[in-house]
């Protein structure tokens, strides 16, 4: 802990939220004197959002809710713009009609199906839409559930492999103790987490300069008898590329007809499952492989849905191994369902229908151009200015990342560059490739619906200045890389 930690936290410990420095003789209990403090203050002078709180015990008492809603209002202040945050995926804006039907159905529970019948019909059909939107040869009858995000949807993925992996193994009287998945080094953190939290071991085929992405030679050199499946990403968080699937299909393929080995894929489409269907229809990646099992895709992300939704179909029901169902009765009827949250808010759901209807294939088309004409813009300009080399130009999803040339100056670098981007209020993060390319240092921009071309032209206004500034220092930035490393996949 650093000084001014120390200085900061001596006051914590003494801090009374009901101090007065006006009282000079400190009479009665800590909760006599905040009484008096409350019946002496003038509200009309100083207004009573301006009252002390004690920031980590529950108040005694209550307070109006316009003042307890001020302190939260006031405090949340201090986060960053959510317009000008250009490292995250998930939506930050949508509609005023969209926005009606969220806070008029927030408080239903989803999971009340028996109650709000019609919210389960509508999500019903959201899953046959995205069935047939990836070509499943069953979408009217085919599994599919929503969930709370890529990552609760990647779970129940892997869970199916690992199960229907687990099932033939037994029915074929082999052992089931050393499963393993194969996915690359830029996979996004939720499969470290899926294979650590359920016992199965990770197979890294590192990214190289030469291969950004999982390459189907190295799929081969992973896989085994033990292999629940194979991992790739369409969209990958880094640098937005696809990972080819198709071509992984087909090693597959002829690894199944050489040696019998059947080793289905899931793919991790969090931000391409929406992006691909429109503006790249010829990329083969879906439930067109009969290899591809499974697929999930983030609603909050390129399904322009704030945050909180995501979805996994199957190709066919047979794929969700049936021992995994739980049915929920529903209508005087059965439901089948397999997720691990339970209750949650039904608007998610029911904006990602409205976007839907909203939009239809056209309109999801047209959002995304625009997105993608944006990336391509500012990824042009950016490679024009000099001092950089470009990773990826917003081709695949409407993202792009970008390094510093190597020996163009010593004096400051992409995390200098984003610290700089933030006093005017841009959030770029910068970040190290994973293993094998962990000393490259690239800088990403997702590129989301309400990203306009006016916003591209202040940003690059900004980003000029930034970089003339830097570049203007008559000495090196000193470094410390625990202050570097602050962006997370
Ligand atoms: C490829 C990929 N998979 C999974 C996730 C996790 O998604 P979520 O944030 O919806 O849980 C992300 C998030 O960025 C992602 O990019």
């Amino acid at each position: 802990m650093n000084r001014y930690y120390k200085t900061y936290n001596h006051y914590l410990n003494h801090f009374d939220p009901f101090y007065n420095p006006s009282e000079h003789i400190r009479k009665g209990s800590r909760k006599q004197r905040s009484e008096q403090m409350m019946l002496n203050r003038d509200y009309t002078i100083n207004p009573p959002f301006a009252r002390n709180v004690d920031r980590f015990r529950m108040p005694d008492k209550g307070m109006l809710p316009e003042t307890a809603y001020k302190k939260v209002h006031n405090e949340i202040a201090l986060d960053g713009n959510v317009h000008l945050n250009l490292a995250t995926f998930v939506t930050t804006w949508m509609e005023q009609t969209a926005d009606c039907l969220y806070a008029e159905s927030v408080n239903k529970n989803l999971i009340d199906k028996d109650a709000y019948p019609q919210t389960a019909a509508i999500e019903e059909r959201c899953i046959r839409m995205l069935a047939n939107l990836w070509h499943s040869p069953h979408p009217n009858s085919t599994m599919g559930v929503s969930t709370t995000g890529s990552s609760e949807a990647s779970m129940l993925g892997g869970l199916a492999l690992k199960r229907r992996w687990q099932n033939a193994r037994k029915k074929a009287g082999k052992p089931i103790d050393r499963p393993n998945i194969v996915f690359s080094s830029a996979v996004q953190v939720v499969w470290k987490k899926f294979a650590n939290y359920w016992d199965i071991e990770p197979r890294y085929v590192n990214i190289s300069p030469d291969c950004l992405y999982l390459d189907p030679e190295g799929v081969l050199a992973s896989v085994d008898e033990n292999t629940i499946g194979v991992i790739p990403t369409l969209g990958v968080t880094y640098t937005g590329l696809y990972e080819p699937v198709a071509e992984i299909a087909k090693a597959l393929d002829e690894l199944q007809s050489r040696t019998g080995l059947d080793i289905p894929i899931h793919v991790d489409a969090a931000s391409g499952g929406f992006i691909a269907p429109f503006l790249h229809p010829d990329v083969v990646w879906d439930f067109q492989l009969a290899r591809v099992k499974s697929i999930n895709v983030s609603g909050h992300k390129y399904g322009l849905v704030y945050p909180g939704l995501a979805w996994i179909i199957w190709r066919e029901a047979e794929d969700l191994p049936e021992d995994l169902i739980f049915r929920v009765s529903y209508l005087g009827g059965n439901m089948p369902t397999f997720a691990l949250s339970f209750s949650r808010p039904s608007s998610q759901v029911l904006l990602q229908y409205y976007n839907f209807l909203r939009l239809g294939k056209e309109g999801y088309y047209e959002v995304h151009k625009a997105s993608q004409e944006v990336a391509h813009f500012i990824s042009k300009v950016i490679y024009d200015m000099g001092p950089f080399e470009l990773f990826t130009d917003g081709s695949d999803l409407p993202v792009f990342s970008w390094r510093l040339k190597e020996g163009y100056t010593s004096k400051w670098n992409l995390y200098d560059l984003s610290r700089q981007m933030r006093t005017f209020g841009w959030q770029v993060p910068a970040y190290p490739l994973p293993p094998d390319m962990e000393n490259i240092t690239i800088m990403r921009v997702v590129v989301r619906n309400g990203f306009s071309m006016d916003l591209a032209h202040l940003f690059l206004m900004n980003l000029i200045e930034a970089v003339s500034f830097l570049d203007s220092l008559n000495r090196q930035i000193p470094h410390d890389t625990k202050y570097d490393i602050a962006f997370h996949h």
